[in-house]
């Protein structure tokens, strides 16, 4: 399985901070935020990663993280998305790397405390598809959230003002190959992009898709409340732990 980290966008909810560099480069507690996505991959057995980036000072994440020696990597890659297209536009650029294999896609703004090992090896043995995961939050209309049936993920809904769970999707998706195909599908969303719970709902009407909840904490960084929550969580337990 290859993986995907995505740290494009313009981070306008961050903005000043966001004005002249990327937000996944700015620090949460004592790394830059890139660095929680990555260590997220590498402790699901995936050292075949692609960064996505965009907008501001893209440049520096070569700088910072060259071929991904800090990681224990040998070699990272790197590709640019023009403007704001999107999740899902993003994503689309990553077909030839991808290259027919299963990918894990991890939005570069998501921190988690714990691994999701068990949830990749899961995603290894259903062969086909998709999965996602899922976390109780307190603002769920925040997120995509999905409308559930028992344990029957029915569809999802995009930032619901009335959510009809407490559950949010986080940033963590795996998808096959088809991914690439739906994406040609897809009509831009209220906000110009390319959402990537249109995909999700794709895969969920095929019948295509498994969902798993995330075990401990899990947040986004992309607004100045959850960066400091981010922050807050990281000195406070540490975040990848894989010992648990
Ligand atoms: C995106 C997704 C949303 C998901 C969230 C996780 O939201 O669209 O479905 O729950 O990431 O961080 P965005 O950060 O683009 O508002």
């Amino acid at each position: 399985m290859k993986g995907i980290i995505l740290a494009g966008g313009l981070g306008s909810r961050l903005s000043p901070l966001t004005r002249i560099t990327n937000k996944h480069l700015l620090p949460v507690y004592n790394q830059p935020m890139i660095y929680y996505p990555i260590q997220t991959l590498i402790n699901a057995g995936i050292d075949d990663i692609m960064i996505v980036t965009g907008g501001n000072s893209a440049g520096d994440f070569l700088k910072l993280l060259g071929n991904g020696k800090h990681f224990g990597l040998k070699h990272l890659n790197y590709t640019y998305q023009e403007g704001e297209g999107g999740i899902a536009d993003a994503l689309s650029l990553v077909e030839h790397f991808a290259d027919e294999s299963p990918i894990c896609v991890v939005l570069g703004d998501n921190l988690i405390e714990k691994n999701i090992r068990a949830a990749a090896d899961d995603y290894r043995a259903q062969g086909k598809g998709a999965k996602i995961l899922l976390k109780k939050v307190p603002d769920p209309q925040r997120f995509g959230v999905p409308e559930l049936d028992g344990d029957k993920v029915l569809r999802i809904v995009e930032k619901p003002a009335e959510p009809s769970s407490d559950y949010a999707v986080i940033g963590v998706y795996f998808y096959d190959h088809t991914v690439f195909d739906v994406i040609k599908t897809l009509k831009p969303s209220d906000r110009g992009e390319l959402e990537i719970t249109d995909v999700n709902n794709h895969y969920i009407n095929r019948g295509e898709m498994t969902w798993g909840e995330l075990d401990g904490w899990w947040t986004d960084a992309g607004t100045f409340e959850s960066l400091l929550l981010a922050s807050n969580l990281v000195a406070k337990t540490g975040a990848n732990n894989t010992d648990g």
